[in-house]
């Protein structure tokens, strides 16, 4: 790749903090973000979407750019980069449509035959909610669009499924999506995330990750961004790993190329193993790193995560090791302000962020600003993510808790689930073995 002088870290979620803090230790160039948080330094302030301002930064500063979220992507920044001799580690426009749109995502799956749960696709609300009452299964009502993680329902029945379908066609709840959506068959089982990095042909996997999706204790509640992660899950035992990248990410790639696509960047394989089958179906594919999940996965790696991804952008992967991780547990608990995934308030002071918390706990931000005063203030649903390792999952998990309760801003404002990680605490003391 092109000599570069700087690194450019589009996004503001724990996500790019994480990152950012990874690259520090990696680099002594200097890490932009734009547009940051509360805890990153050297923040841009320019909008993630704001292509145009993005790329005279990057041109100016001559950057390596790193695209966090999914948004710019489907909107088309690595296109517009690469069009310009500009370095920027993501997947283009066209392969952005794994994630963008659902529908594209499940037709390529069953062309490919990627396993997945079986579907419909509809454009309207009274064939759709025919479809539901002649099934016997219950259904997963999916957005067609981004819709930052809230427009998935997982219904327990018809009149649920009904109740979504309303929501998006006849209430128009999110009409900046789509006008299709997806009806698939409710898997039954436990969900795992899965990251690898791509170079166009050769993939790596990153190490295996759970998220916590539901907003409530016990998987209740609607869907959010995600309330929490652990590093590794041992639902993804080495034999599943292997049937995941060779059944579902090497065709992935393999059938993207097919369509002339080709994909540099994060693959992410939202999976649910089916409980007795065992078998992974894919949920969803994200194109970029999962937040909270990448809080955890980089606070395990050992090895220089700039190295790898300078790497694919030379397609030069296949020679690199495997990426070495740490031999400890991570557990990341995601802070929130209360009322989130619907509405909340912001601008709370928060306190206990200066605490010493121990080298093995980083508190990274997501939803904060710093005001005039250098105070933290929470500016967004999702407001901190905590990240601990430590020898044992459990351990990883009470050294979280505590430094949780250390922080706040409100005790009638903020929010978090109290029950992340304990899925892994169970399978550990369970059957999960090769
Ligand atoms: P998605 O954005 O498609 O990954 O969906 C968000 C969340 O909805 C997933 O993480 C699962 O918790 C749940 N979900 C999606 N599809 C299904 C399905 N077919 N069966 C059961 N749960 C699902
Ligand atoms: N944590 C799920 C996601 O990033 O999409």
């Amino acid at each position: 790749m092109k000599r570069y002088d700087s690194i450019l870290i589009i996004g503001s979620g724990g996500r790019e903090h994480s990152i950012g803090w990874k690259l520090s230790n990696d680099t002594k160039k200097k890490v932009y973000f734009a547009p940051g948080n509360g805890g990153t330094g050297n923040n841009i302030e320019i909008d993630s979407n704001d292509l145009m301002k993005l790329l005279e930064f990057a041109k100016k500063y001559n950057s390596f750019t790193i695209v966090g979220p999914e948004k710019p992507l489907a909107l088309g920044i690595v296109d517009l980069f690469e069009g310009s001799q500009l370095s920027i580690f993501g997947p283009n426009r066209n392969a952005s449509r794994l994630e963008s749109s659902k529908v594209f995502a499940k037709l390529f799956m069953q062309n490919t035959g990627i396993q997945t749960a079986p579907f419909s696709i509809f454009s309207d609300a009274s064939s759709a909610i025919k479809h539901v009452q002649s099934s016997s299964k219950n259904v997963v009502v999916k957005v067609d669009g981004l819709a930052a993680g809230k427009g998935v329902f997982v219904c327990d029945n018809d009149k649920s499924a009904t109740e979504a379908i309303k929501k998006i066609f006849i209430d128009n709840e999110f009409r900046n999506s789509s006008n299709k959506i997806v009806l698939e068959e409710r898997i039954y089982g436990d969900e795992a995330s899965f990251i690898a990095i791509c170079d166009g042909r050769f993939i790596l996997p990153l190490a295996s990750s759970q998220d916590h999706k539901n907003i409530l204790d016990g998987d209740k509640g609607p869907n959010t961004g995600g309330m929490g992660s652990y590093s590794p899950t041992p639902l993804i035992t080495q034999s599943l790993e292997n049937k995941i990248m060779e059944r579902i990410i090497q065709p992935t790639i393999k059938g993207l190329n097919n369509l002339g696509i080709n994909f540099k960047g994060f693959l992410y394989a939202g999976l649910m193993i089916e409980r007795g089958s065992n078998e992974p179906y894919v949920l969803e594919f994200n194109v970029r790193m999962g937040d909270p999940e990448c809080q955890s996965i980089l606070s395990r790696m050992d090895s220089n995560l700039l190295q790898y991804l300078e790497a694919a952008m030379d397609e030069k992967l296949e020679s690199m090791p495997t990426i070495k991780w740490k031999d400890k547990h991570s557990v990341c608990i995601v802070m929130a302000s209360r009322g989130y995934p619907g509405k909340y308030q912001t601008g709370k002071v928060i306190h206990g962020l200066n605490s010493r918390f121990g080298h093995d706990t980083h508190v990274f931000h997501s939803g904060t600003k710093k005001n005039s005063m250098r105070e933290i203030l929470t500016n967004g649903g999702r407001v901190l993510s905590v990240t601990s390792l430590d020898d044992t999952l459990e351990g990883a998990k009470n050294k979280c808790y505590s430094v949780v309760s250390q922080i706040h801003w409100g005790e009638n404002e903020e929010y978090y689930r109290r029950d992340i990680a304990l899925r892994g605490i169970k399978y550990t003391s369970s059957t999960f073995s090769d």
